[in-house]
């Protein structure tokens, strides 16, 4: 009989990760707190936005391979592997991660483990926190050294969930257990047999991986956009920079995408947490240049909202600012710590009249941010504009027709932030065209 396995945290990562389990053919039961969350999803429901999930999770839900509960205690009696995938955001206090998700978890699951069992985080944590976790298991569970710990950290990325899922670049297992390794293993038997990469490591490292390889993503990004400040300060322009040192097979292309920069869930509050767990090692010299990465992705930010005043005279008020895009990137409604709308809501505090389009984040973006208007369309956020800001780079933004657009607004002034628009094509139809590195 195919293995029966629990994800505990029904968030982006714990929805996918237990869809994506049933599809692969294992029983899968998944946990959340919020009851309306679990009904949704018990339905075949996805409460987020994301490509192609909705349809693997009504497979799932139609197949009986997948279910939902608030109840921990089927969860133990359910299965014997237990994927734990609650949220470690930034804390409200400082830089460093907020595990208190983690901690209730294992606190409820612990105390219900009597057999044989293994507990895998696949939560981004601060590095030393598996460790921590594996010796509360043992103590808390009646099976004591028997519920054993893995890490196995998720690289997923939104808009793609599915495809990164099912077929990941690598498959981290940190442990001590050669029974988990054993178990994991077989559950990742098949992208395995397709070739991907399966690495078992210390617990430390399982945890590093993750961090780093954010830390390095967000750093490429910082680097493209430090090349953007140097290019503005000389006509050049970084779009074919970025291009050209693409070529480079040592490069690469890839996270190379000049413009305002990374937000999200993940990025921002990973690189800071770092920084914070590197402060506690003694090691803060080791990552200080993550000070920077930062410091260069907030830059774009207010370079951003100095270029938009500058296109609407020098202030904004009585000024109307038409903005396209909300999330903090696109095929995505999750609109944390995005660039878009830490924008929208900068010029809106500086006394202009803004009004957001965006494919799927608008009801998002309402609830956050109820002072600022919004449109059905990129053409009603456009109306009257003096201003028009690209936050996002959706692909339909790209197709956007100049004349049309320009027949609605009152100025044609619009500043590219995704790097997304032809500027010739713009400034032939009139536009007065600005963006971030580009002449
Ligand atoms: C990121 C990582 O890419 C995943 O591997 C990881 O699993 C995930 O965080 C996580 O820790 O859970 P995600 O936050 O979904 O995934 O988003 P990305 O696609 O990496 O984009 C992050 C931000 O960088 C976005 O705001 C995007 O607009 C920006 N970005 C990306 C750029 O500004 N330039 C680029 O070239 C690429």
């Amino acid at each position: 009989m195919a293995r029966r396995l629990t994800v505990l945290g029904t968030g982006y990562l714990g929805a996918a990760h237990a869809a994506c389990l049933a599809e692969l053919g294992f029983h899968v039961l998944g946990l959340d707190i919020d009851p309306v969350r679990i009904d949704r999803l018990a339905a075949g429901e996805l409460p987020f936005f994301e490509p192609g999930l909705e349809e693997v999770l009504r497979r799932g839900v139609n197949s009986g391979r997948l279910g939902f509960t608030t109840s921990y205690e089927e969860v133990a009696a359910f299965g014997d592997t237990h994927f734990v995938c609650v949220g470690t955001p930034q804390r409200s206090d400082g830089y460093g991660a907020d595990l208190a998700q983690l901690d209730a978890c294992i606190d409820a699951l612990a105390p219900l483990l009597r057999s044989p069992c293994l507990v895998v985080g696949k939560c981004t944590v601060p590095v030393g926190t598996a460790e921590h976790l594996s010796q509360r298991l043992a103590r808390l569970a009646p099976a004591g050294d028997a519920a054993a710990l893995a890490w196995n950290p998720e690289f997923l990325r939104e808009g793609h969930a599915v495809d990164d899922t099912l077929r990941p670049d690598r498959i981290v297992v940190g442990t001590r257990s050669e029974r988990a390794v054993a178990v994991l293993r077989e559950i990742y038997a098949k992208p395995v047999a397709k070739g991907t990469p399966f690495l078992v490591t210390d617990l430390a490292t399982a945890e590093l991986v993750k961090v780093a390889a954010n830390a390095f993503l967000a750093t490429k990004i910082s680097f493209i956009n430090a090349m953007a400040e140097v290019c503005e300060a000389t006509g050049a322009d970084v779009t074919m920079l970025s291009e050209a040192l693409s070529y480079d097979d040592r490069i690469g292309g890839r996270y190379l995408g000049p413009g305002l920069g990374f937000g999200g869930g993940c990025l921002p509050k990973d690189i800071r947490a770092f920084m914070a767990r590197a402060g506690e090692l003694g090691v803060d010299q080791a990552l200080s240049f993550l000070r920077e990465v930062d410091a260069i992705n907030m830059r774009r930010r207010a370079r951003m909202v100095d270029l938009a005043r500058e296109l609407a005279g020098g202030a904004f008020e009585n000024r109307v600012v038409g903005v396209l895009g909300a999330a903090f990137k696109p095929n995505s409604d999750d609109i944390r710590d995005s660039p878009a709308l830490d924008v929208a809501q900068t010029i809106y505090g500086l006394g202009a009249r803004v009004t957001v389009y965006d494919p799927a984040a608008l009801e998002n973006a309402r609830r956050a941010h109820p002072c600022l208007e919004y449109a059905s369309s990129a053409l009603d956020a456009a109306r009257d504009a003096h201003i028009v800001l690209l936050l996002t780079e959706w692909p339909e933004f790209a197709e956007l027709d100049p004349d049309v657009l320009g027949k609605v607004v009152t100025e044609r002034n619009i500043v590219d932030g995704r790097g997304t628009l032809d500027p010739e094509r713009w400034r032939a139809a009139s536009w007065h065209y600005r963006a971030l590195g580009r002449p």
